[in-house]
Parts: C-alpha cells; structure tokens; sequence
C-alpha cells in the first residue's frame, strides 16, 4: 500500500515574506510555491529542469524550481515574478518593455524570461544581444521566435521604450490582454482548480499494440485511501468514442480491450492530493498481451501488416486528389524534369503548458475549466461521450499556454468531466510532460515523390505529388491532412497540367493532427526544394524562375478556381530580391575566404487557404449596448497568444466607429459568447473578424435609427451618455427610454460569417477556400563542413496579410513560425518511446534563432475584414525548404530527409564531395 509520507515544517522568504509550509520529503520547490502557497506565477512546463517556465531567484540566482528540493529552500530568500514586478524597479520596466515589444504572446513562458531577466539585469545593466541569449537560454519559448523578447531585454535600462501609440485598426499596439501575461496573473490550465479539487491521473499503454485486461480493480481501490474511483470504458455513459471529422469519430476515450498506440489510456485514477501523490500507477492492475505494431507507412501498407481498423482496408484511412489537364503529357513534353523523393518526421507541437485543466458540478450543469483551441467542439464532444445535452455543459477556457493545433482536439477534458460526475467533486488533472508527448497529436510524418518539369524559358510544364502521410492510430485531422495538401502541393504557381495524390496512412503511433499548416509545410519542402533543381537545371535565377511561375489576378489555380483580386505571391517574391541580390555576393565573398565553413542562401514561397476546405465554417459574434452606456464585444475566438483578443476588437472598434478603449470585452465561454469556431487553419482574424466587423456594424446601424442619424455620424461615448454627431447636429440617445432585455443590453447585433467556397469535385477542382495568404521567405546559413552542423544567419520574410489589423502582433507571428519552421529542419523528430521529454526531443533555445526581418505586404482582399488575410499557418511554411535551399546553395548537399540532423547533413555532404 502507498503511504503519504511524513512531512517537515520548510520556512524561508517569499517575495519579502516569511512563509512557512509542510512539503513531502522531496517535493518540488515549483509545487510547493503553486499549491501551499499559492505562488501560481510559477509556472511548470516540464517537472525536469528542460523548459524553465518555473524559473525563480533562489538567493538572487536564477533555478528551476522543480529540480529543488522545498526543503532546500529553508532559510534562503526566493523571489517570483508576482514578487519581484511589484518591488523591482528592473521588472517594472521589463513588464513594459515586454508589453511594448510584444515579447509575450501565450505567456506561458514569460515568467522564467522575466525572472531570468532580472537577475541579468543586476549584474549587467546593459546586456548585449549575446549576454541575453546567455542569461536566458534555459527558459524555452514555443510562441515568439525570441527576438522580441532579446529586444525587450536589451536596452531596458536605456530608456529606448518604443513611444505609445494608438490602438486602433492598423497600428502596432501592445496586446490588450498582455498586462496579466508579463505580471504573474495570467492563469492557465493547471492555475484555476479549486484547492478542494479531487486529482485525476492517467493509466496508459506502455506498448504501442497490445491487448489488456484488468485486475481486481475493486480490491486495489480498497488498498488505497484516498482514491475515490477507478474510471474506465464501462463508466462513459454515452459514446465511448471522440474525434473532430464527421465519418471519423473513432478514438475511445478509454481503450477496450486493446490499445493501438503507446501512451493511449485504458483507465483513470481519481482521488485525493496527497493520496494521488503517493500513489505508484506501476501497481495499476492490468496485464498486457503485447501484439504486432507497425510503426512506419512502409511496414502499415505491407499486405502482411497488423489491420488498425477492419473497415479501413490496407490501413488506409483516406485519400485526396486533385488534377487538371494532363500531367503525364506535359512532363513528357518538358525540356526539363525533376525527380525527388522526401521524407519527414512526427514533429512535437511541444507548447510549454500541458494539457491542464478541471471539471466540476455546478447546480446540475457539468463546468470545464481547461485550455482549449475550440471550446464549441468541446462541448459537442463532451455530450456524446456524456450523454448529456450540450445545454448541460460549460466550456470556460482557461488562458492557453500554445496550442498551434493540438489543443483542438480533446485531451483531458472527458477524463475530468465523467470524474467530476462521478464523484460529484471538482476534479483536476495536468498532463505530465511525457504523458503529453506521449498521447496528444503530432504532425504528421510525410513521404513525397514529386516529378516537376518546365519548358526552356522556364515556365513550368506539368507536375505529379504522391504523398503519403502516416496519421497514426487514429483519425484527428488527418482526412482535413489528406484533402488539404493535393490543393497546396503546387505551391502558389501556375501549372496548367498538375496530379496530386496523398494518403492517410493508419499506423500504431500517437494520432497525428493538426499542426500549423495541416501538412502544406511537408509538401512545401518537396515542391521548393525541387523548384531549386529544376531552377539550376534551367540555369535560371532561383528567384525569376518563381516570380516567372507565380500565380497572379485572373490565372486559375490548380483547382481551377480564379482570383481576381488579392494574389500576393508576386508582391511577396518581389520583396525579396533586395535582400536576395545581397546575400548572393555576400555569401560568394564568404565562401572565396573559407574553406570549412560554406555560406548559402535559399528562397521558398508558400500560400495557405484560410479556413475549411470547401466546408461551412462560421463565426458568431454578438455585441450589446447597455443602458450605462456601454458597449460590450462577446469575444469568443480563443486567444491561444495569436492575438484574437486584441484584433478582434480593433475590427469591431473601427466597424461600430468607437475607440477600442470605449469597448468592454468579454472573454470565451460557452455561456456567454457565440461560438465563434475553432482556432486553427488562419481562420480567426479572416471569418471572426469579418463576424465582428458585421456586428459593430449592425449595432452601430442600430444605435443611428435611434436618432435617425445618417450613415456617416459619428458615434462618442462620454460619461455613460451615447452622442451622435453629424455635420450638423448632436443628437444624445436617451439610454432610460429603452427596455433592457435579458442581459441588459437596450440595443444589441449578432452576425455570423461564413466564407463563401464551393465543394470540389472528384478531380478537386472547384472553389476551396475564400482567401489564400502568400509568403516568401529568405534564409542565409552557414554549414561547418566537417561537423555537419548548420548555423542560421538571418532570414527575411515577406507575407502578404492583406491587411496588418496590427503590425506588431503580424511580426510576432511571422519570429515565431519561422522558429517552429527551424525546429522543423533542423532537429524536431518526436520518436514514440525515444524522445518523449523535452531533452531528447529538442526545440530551437534563445540562441538557435537568428534575427529576422519582417516584409509586411498588403495585397487587400475583397473577402477580408478591412481586406485582411489569415496568417497563422504561412508562417513556417516556406521555412525549412528555404533553409534546405540555403544549404544546397552552400554546398551542393541535397537534404531530403528533414530534419536535417548533423548525421544526415554529413552523409548528404559526403554524397555531394565533401570529405
Ligand atoms: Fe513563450 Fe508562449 S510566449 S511559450
């Protein structure tokens, strides 16, 4: 049996404060501080010591407070985030400066930077870029790319803070949600649970194929005090299945009898904190058969392979295509054809928060406080695995420590939610590191052939893609995967003769998902990277050979379908050349001077439809007018660090003609905001902010034939009065003569918007999405020859949003894509078993990622709101092919498999000369 352990009294200084607290032998300074003392500015990613989310000053030093002991604590001095922003003058400034700059975007990390931050502060006053990289280069960032957060730090005792300015519609303002991100208070997933909260953890499979059975469950419950329940696929009331594709809702919440990936759970454990925490999962009665797995596409499309699924045949779950004219012939007619084979790996989303969350009862009504992309799906899920109505439920999303796709699908949610049914008690869970690497989606690994021809001026003359992807054990996102791609492999070129096919290939890995790009960034590094052979074959410019190939106004895509407005690729590509020309010379003069190390430099483009294929897509927003005189936005698009909360307003505040300092917001909740869909696929500023921009307008047009005021009045609110002003007269809207309505508004507007597309056909050809964005990035590498290692110097980005609702949030989007898109190349590779924490599986630190400039081009779009485009997935799109570029522009070492780790790099050198 487990037994709480004996507990010591552990004095020592908080923030300035004596505290004293009873830890278990052993435990964490970072849970102490969270739970016993309620210090929740600290923040925990890991539990190792690998993402210094938890950092603090211990004596003035900076440690991760989850590798010290509590008791190791005693007597010493440790200083928070909350602590230190409200003493010290250093963290005061960098509360600004991280504000001004952007440097927090989640906010899941800002913590650690912040406190690291500080402690460079007081010995450096006035760190250097490199000093920064040093102090800080324990505290991983997922979100922001690091240069702002460098920018932030250098210079804060220099009195170079940007000047404030405006909030409105197109200028840079800091986020409005930001205060809470750079003080502490921000609260997260694991940061809400009411501290009677009953604990939920996880029993999972530790093979990746077997079949299970249970003990006496009954009898090891009895064995432990203090655990309330053990939940399992007999407890689900309703449908013990979840998933986000209509047709392919296949995933159990609780495995039965046997499991298809390691990390898939089969039961969960519920019951009191201490208890919980003495407990070893190892004793959990289950006894495993291990079966058969195939782990790769190869060894899954082997007619001798273990069946995932019956009536999915061949392990296949699905299939896209798309084509037009006759590709075959064209690439026969071509005077030139490029031939090239890709592979990729699993890559981790590896957002610093775990999944995290609680559930409880609340008069009747199921409550899920957790971090979510898509609360409405949530809810929707819930109640068929609940069996509950979706009026029974409440999704309050917490504050969301990344998602980048993840964090759409179901995680905890119904482990905590049947728990907190069950036992009629707030019920709390947060993801261990590995069990979230271990379960939750990956993107999806990738193995591309492509045949690429063009005629001897250049232009191109037929294409074939044939991609297959290995979706893993279940369905997620791969069928949007699978169609997606076919309608991307071109790239934004024009190809009048084109096939595209692409699978989705079951295998017993963690399911694979969405992830920033729905496998467009895949596709993209076998498309650009064979566009630079079939450049160097023509003995064309690199970069005249797409500008001479790139869509335009009016020339049909491959689907067929016809823009006449807002193509930006040309403009994107265009952008480029400055910086293009340069680096060519610079790299030449380099490379005249150095015979180990090679500089290169290498172009990609890459566009993205935003929001569904060809499928409904709305967006809801509603907005009220109070009888005070307030104007209140149900914002309900999640903020997961893109920006939403604070561009949603800035459209809504220019379509209803009030400054944004005029408009009160309301956050995501099911009760309270319409749903305005998923956060994913670049949707939320395209068809939210079209749905917001729709519904300042209809409450503005509602508030002018109140007092029959033209279209061109000008709406002021002052002191709780609501003015109307027009050329000539100032009319006040008399708010007492109207009737409040249930929620108090007098006047109220709810629009939705939905993209106008058009189903494709069977050959794919039809009108996908409403919008494309367009992208073209520039990378300068430096590759050490013999150690196969590869720096990144410097990129430049060029992205067509159409139009910056803010310049400030578009340049952190654009650092932080390209930081995941280095990741991407350079070293992520999630293996299931091998790299399932944050040591071995590696994401670029502060000093992996170079400076980057940002191109901001607006190409205005008919369809967008105020002529702005998504932007959240092009980001890393054209990212890794541009380094692979760089590389081979470098070397002559082809890369075709990514990441490209030092051992690959060395034998793709050694193929191409080097020794
Ligand atoms: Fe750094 Fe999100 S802002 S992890």
């Amino acid at each position: 049996m487990d037994k709480p352990a004996t507990k010591d009294l552990t004095a020592f200084i908080l923030n300035g404060n004596h505290v004293q607290c009873e830890p278990r032998p052993g435990e964490r300074l970072s849970e102490s501080l969270r739970e016993r003392l309620g210090a929740r500015d600290v923040k925990e990613g890991c539990s190792a010591g690998d993402c210094g989310a938890c950092t603090v000053l211990l004596d003035g030093d900076p440690v991760c407070a989850c590798l010290v002991a509590s008791q190791q604590a005693a007597g010493r001095r440790v200083e928070t985030l909350a602590g230190l922003v409200r003493e010290d003058r250093d963290a005061q400034t960098l509360m600004t400066r991280f504000q001004q700059h952007q440097a927090a975007q989640c906010g899941i990390c800002t913590p650690g930077m912040m406190v690291s931050a500080v402690a460079l502060l007081r010995a450096e006053p006035h760190p250097s870029a490199e000093q920064v990289q040093d102090a800080l280069g324990g505290v991983l960032c997922r979100c922001t790319g690091y240069r702002k957060i460098i920018d932030a730090v250098v210079g804060a005792h220099d009195g170079t803070a940007p000047a404030p300015v405006s909030q409105e519609l197109g200028q840079p303002t800091p986020r409005f949600d930001g205060q809470a991100k750079v003080d502490g208070s921000e609260r997260f997933g694991d940061d809400v649970a009411p501290q009677a909260a009953l604990v939920a953890r996880v029993i999972r499979s530790p093979h990746p194929a077997a079949r299970f059975e249970f003990g006496d469950l009954a009898a090891w419950q009895a064995a432990h005090p203090g655990v309330y329940c053990v939940l399992s696929a007999r407890d689900i009331p309703g449908q013990n299945l979840f998933g986000v594709i209509p047709g392919f809702i296949d995933q159990p919440v609780f495995a039965l009898r046997h499991v298809r990936f390691r990390g898939e759970a089969v039961a969960c454990v519920v019951g009191e904190v201490e208890a919980m925490a003495a407990l070893d999962l190892a004793s959990f009665p289950v006894n495993w058969t291990q079966e058969p797995a195939a782990m790769e596409v190869a060894a899954a499309l082997d007619p001798d392979a273990p069946q995932l699924f019956e009536e999915r045949p061949g392990n296949i779950m699905c299939s896209g295509l798309v084509q037009c004219g006759d590709a075959e012939t064209a690439l026969a007619a071509a005077d030139h054809v490029v031939e090239a084979a890709y592979t990729t790996s699993f890559v981790e989303h590896a957002y610093i928060e775990p999944e995290a969350g609680f559930a409880e009862m609340v008069e009747g009504r199921l409550h899920v406080h957790a971090c979510t992309q898509a609360p409405g799906m949530d809810r929707a899920a819930l109640a068929e695995v609940l069996a509950l109505p979706q009026s029974a439920i409440r999704i309050v999303p917490t504050a969301v420590g990344g998602g980048f796709g993840s964090k759409i699908d179901l995680s905890l949610q119904p482990f905590i939610a049947l728990a907190a049914m069950k036992t009629g008690r707030p019920v709390r869970m947060t993801y261990s590191r590995v069990e979230s690497l271990q379960s939750t989606t990956k993107r999806h690994p990738a193995q591309i052939r492509v045949r690429i021809g063009a005629k001897a001026d250049g232009s191109l003359s037929g294409m074939t893609f044939d991609g297959d992807f290995n979706t893993g054990a279940y369905a997620s996102w791969g069928p949007t995967v699978a169609n997606r791609v076919p309608v991307h492999a071109s790239g934004p070129y024009a190809l009048q003769d084109y096939r595209a096919r692409s699978r989705a290939v079951h295998t017993h890995c963690p399911p694979s998902g969405a992830f920033r790009g729905f496998g467009v960034p895949q596709s993209a590094i076998a498309q650009e990277t064979a566009f630079d052979l079939l450049a160097e074959k023509l003995g064309i410019d690199a970069l005249d050979f797409r500008l001479k190939n790139a869509l335009a106004n009016g020339v049909p895509t491959i689907c067929g379908q016809v823009f006449e407005q807002g193509v930006g690729i040309r403009a994107c590509l265009e952008a480029l050349r400055p910086a293009w020309e340069k680096a060519k010379s610079d790299c030449a003069d380099f490379n005249a001077r150095h015979n180990t190390r090679k500089r290169g430099v290498g172009l990609a483009s890459g566009w993205y439809g935003c929001g569904n294929t060809s499928l409904p897509n709305p967006s809801s927003f509603k907005a009220g007018l109070t009888a005070a005189g307030e104007i209140v936005l149900h914002q309900g698009a999640m903020d997961i660090g893109q920006g939403a909360n604070t561009v949603i307003p800035q459209i809504f505040a220019r379509a209803i003609g009030l400054p944004v300092a005029a408009i009160s917001v309301l956050g995501a909740d099911t009760d309270i905001t319409p749903d305005a869909g998923k956060t994913s696929a670049s949707r939320q500023t395209f068809v939210s902010g079209n749905a917001a921009r729709l519904t300042g307008e209809a409450l503005r047009s509602a508030i002018l034939r109140q007092v029959n005021a033209s279209e061109t009045a000008r709406i002021r609110l002052e002191a709780g009065r609501l003015l109307v002003e027009d050329a000539t007269h100032v009319k006040e809207l008399d708010l007492s003569r109207l009737e409040p309505d249930a929620e108090g508004y007098v006047l109220r507007a709810e629009e939705s918007y939905d993209p106008p597309v058009r189903a494709m056909d069977a050959n794919g050809q039809g009108e996908p999405y409403a919008q494309f964005g367009y992208a073209a990035h520039l990378a300068i590498v430096e590759v050490d020859i013999p150690l196969g290692l590869v720096r990144p110097l410097h990129f430049t980005a060029a992205h067509d949003v159409g139009r910056a609702i803010n310049p400030l949030l578009v340049e952190g989007q654009v650092q932080g894509g390209i930081a995941q898109g280095l990741g991407m190349a350079l070293m992520e590779e999630f293996v299931p078993g091998r790299t399932e924490n944050l040591h071995d599986y590696l994401i670029p630190t502060i000093g992996d990622v170079p400076p980057i400039d940002t191109l901001i081009i607006e190409i205005a779009d008919a369809h967008g709101p105020y002529g702005a485009k998504g932007l959240g997935e092009h980001v890393l799109i054209p990212t890794a092919p541009a380094i692979f570029n760089a590389i081979y522009h470098a070397t002559g070492a082809r890369i075709t498999h990514a990441p490209a780790t030092p051992s690959r790099l060395r034998a793709a050198l050694k193929e191409a000369g080097h020794a």
